[in-house]
């Protein structure tokens, strides 16, 4: 099994398929940190804690002046006594110091992985697909007791950490930062990468060499946030897209947070994420626990396809749940670029009829069909159809587009509120504020209260008769800002600070309820595009809206960075019309087409007044995505060209027995002249020879070997107008 122990050594020994992960206990009981990285056989590591003394770090030993908590890297660093480096977490004690101590009590290793109460986690679907230790660390003097716990998949490079505080104290302690993860580095020689942006650009590769001090990224704003994903990987600096070292971190969780690097005075680095220690501070009662998120650590050897490719089978299989998990999920059309606020029940159906005639499956109704909902200012909250818009009910629309021969599907805000809604004038106090204070507006909302339990039951009693009055089969769930003035009117003086904290919980707790009690809804999460696209929420529901932005060029950049961990299923891809309504960009209907369909497919533009060729190129596009959806929803994705890097974006679909893939090319800018270039491929069988056929047509009379196409690989076209597509399609001929 994956976790070994030696007691000779006192020293744990997690493996991994590709990697190790070496601790220690050393013999005044602190837990050192060792290793991580390649798989080693069965490690001694005799020299990997160097210990020498060093001028101005303290040592809490009388007469070992070798020994400094600033020099020995740790699993779970404190604050207080000679670490001066990031501690994971600190603690305020009775007497107010801020000083802990942990030391190794006890530990256990078992089957499996327990679930983390509350929180959304990895899971196993049976005991042997993973093994867990729990390490018992305790503060005597405080009677703060830490549980580390580190489960080790059996068939993927991952390891999922998180840490449990108990108070054994008779008086309360104050936790004032309580990270999930802390891993120390022996050295510097990293570039780290994380994915950042804005609203309509999330998720863009940023890479920059470690320097001395600290580099970090977080969120500050009440979710994951467009700005800055919960993740952050170290690199190599000879790493690269196909090859090299990679160690990344992708924390479970849809608050703020931090992801940070700190490098020492001595040329080492300390990785850390877990919550944003900004504005959170936790009372922990006597006898009371507090429960991190989780953290999905990966090593890579194989550059980023190694990590792309453990996070995405991971999390298809052991983060997203339900009876969508394994299911192919609906092309789609959204109503909301086709006709924003502005739509009555006949043009519904007239576009509905439109889709179905395309081949599309699934309508969705966005925004715009409840309360007096006719522009962003009023109506959140009010979730009662708009009878004037819609005479017949959400029961008699979604008859009608059953009737159709179409899934339907609905859009709902429920974690916000107007001020102008029935609800917010019979509940003022139900929004996040603080007294006496004015409340930011954004996009003309307020926030409910989600750490309030009589608000979460409110939302979950109104969404469950939405959900119920009508065959609903699909729920987009929308979060339109951020949040301010976070402060509850039900928590006292000394809890302000766990508000963010108890937000996210009550939503985990609404979206558990929920998604329980209507299995057979298919959820999507978005917030403003892809303003939480985070494990937490893939947790409840299985797939997110990427991004606002439509643009077929900036859809590379998008997803291409947010496959670099995410699972392509869980991508929303949508075409939609040109000029762009975000960049104000005209691009190929067929390139168009080609991106969306890289991902989870939809469309969502007015298809009523589209040219017949435009709804042939339509047809075209739905027919092609129906034959490969299994591919692309379920194979193995190989990014090939990052377009970060270069001009132009590629990556490809294998399906998991090698025998079918698909390859996508996209030409950002037309070349005069153009270079003679080819695109090596990926993951194919060797010993196996392929049809290949570029966009529809036969490329060659011959099947063409698996080797070739990965030693030479295809011939990139010359376009000569901008942004092009070509796909090409393979298939083993003697299999
Ligand atoms: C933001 C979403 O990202 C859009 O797709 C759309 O649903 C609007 N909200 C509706 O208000």
């Amino acid at each position: 099994m994956p976790i070994h122990y030696d007691a000779s050594r006192r020293q744990f020994h997690l493996q991994t398929p590709n990697s190790s992960y070496v601790l220690r206990v050393t013999s005044e009981g602190y837990l050192a940190h060792v290793y991580w990285g390649p798989r080693l056989r069965n490690p001694k590591l005799p020299d990997a804690l160097r210990l020498v003394p060093r001028a101005f770090s303290p040592n809490p030993h009388p007469n070992r002046p070798e020994l400094s908590l600033d020099t020995l890297p740790q699993e779970f660093p404190a604050y207080g006594n000679s670490d001066f480096r990031a501690p994971a977490f600190q603690v305020q004690n009775p007497d107010g110091s801020t000083v802990t101590d942990l030391r190794y009590a006890t530990h256990r290793i078992l089957p499996g992985k327990p679930g983390l109460p509350g929180l959304p986690a990895t899971y196993v679907e049976s005991p042997d697909e993973a093994e867990t230790l729990e390490i018992d660390l305790a503060d005597n003097l405080s009677g703060l007791n830490v549980t580390l716990s580190y489960s080790v998949f059996r068939d993927y490079d991952a390891i999922a950490r998180s840490a449990r505080f108990r108070n054994t104290n008779t008086q309360a302690l104050r936790l004032l930062r309580a990270l999930s993860l802390s891993v120390d580095f022996a050295d510097d020689a990293f570039d780290m990468l994380h994915l950042s942006g804005a609203w309509a650009r999330e998720r863009h590769l940023m890479r920059r060499p470690l320097r001395s001090g600290l580099q970090s990224v977080e969120s500050r704003r009440g979710t994951s946030s467009h700005q800055h994903n919960p993740f952050v990987a170290l690199m190599r600096q000879d790493a690269h897209l196909h090859h090299g070292e990679v160690y990344a971190v992708n924390l479970v969780y849809s608050g703020n947070f931090v992801a940070s690097v700190e490098v020492d005075q001595f040329s080492t680095a300390r990785l850390q994420i877990g919550i944003n220690p900004f504005d959170f501070t936790w009372h922990l009662a006597p006898g009371e626990t507090f429960q991190t998120p989780e953290a999905v650590m990966t090593f890579s050897n194989r550059g980023l396809t190694g990590m792309t490719q453990t996070y995405h089978a991971l999390y298809r299989n052991h983060l997203c749940r339900g009876v969508h998990r394994d299911r192919p999920r609906p092309i789609l059309i959204n109503s909301w670029e086709a006709m924003y606020f502005d739509f009555h029940v006949e043009e519904l159906e007239q576009l509905a009829r439109e889709a179905k005639d395309l081949g599309i499956e699934l309508f969705v109704l966005d925004d715009g069909w409840f309360g007096k909902r006719n522009d962003d200012r009023t109506s959140l909250g009010d979730w009662v159809v708009n009878s004037e818009k819609i005479p017949c009910g959400l029961d008699g629309l979604a008859e009608r587009m059953h009737a159709l021969g179409l899934s339907f599907g609905l859009w709902v805000e429920p974690e916000m509120v107007s001020p102008d809604s029935d609800l917010y004038r019979a509940h003022p106090d139900w929004c996040l504020h603080v007294a006496g204070r004015e409340k930011s507006e954004g996009r003309n909302q307020l926030v409910l209260d989600l750490s309030r339990d009589d608000v979460c039951e409110y939302i979950i009693d109104a969404m469950s008769q939405v959900f119920a009055s009508a065959r609903i089969d699909y729920v987009k769930w929308d979060m339109n800002r951020h949040l301010t003035e976070v402060g509850s009117a039900q928590w006292p003086a000394e809890r302000q600070r766990e508000v963010g904290h108890r937000y996210v919980l009550g939503l985990y707790r609404i979206l558990e309820t929920l998604t329980q009690r209507f299995p057979h809804i298919l959820f999507e999460s978005c917030s403003g595009g892809g303003g939480r696209f985070d494990p937490g929420m893939l947790y409840y529901m299985p797939q997110t809206w990427t991004s606002d932005d439509t643009d077929a060029v900036e859809r590379l950049y998008i997803q291409f960075g947010t496959s670099l961990i995410y699972p392509v299923v869980t991508m929303g891809a949508h075409v939609s019309s040109v000029p762009n309504h975000q960049v104000g960009r005209s691009t190929p209907l067929k390139t168009r087409g080609d991106v969306a369909m890289s991902a989870n497919f939809g469309y969502e533009l007015d298809i009523r007044h589209l040219s017949e060729a435009d709804k042939q190129e339509i047809r075209r596009q739905v027919g092609k995505y129906k034959e490969i959806r299994q591919l692309i929803q379920f194979g193995v994705y190989y990014p090939l060209q990052n377009p970060f890097d270069e001009q132009d974006a590629a990556w490809m679909f294998v399906a998991e027995d090698g025998h079918e893939a698909v390859v996508f090319w996209f030409g950002t800018r037309a070349e005069p002249n153009g270079r003679l270039r080819r695109l090596r491929l990926m993951g194919l069988k060797s010993e196996l020879s392929y049809t290949v056929t570029q966009d529809g047509r036969a490329t060659s009379e011959e099947p063409v070997g698996g080797d070739e196409l990965m030693a030479i690989g295809l011939a990139i076209p010359f376009p000569n107008t901008d942004f092009q597509s070509t796909t090409w399609h393979l298939r083993a001929v003697n299999s």
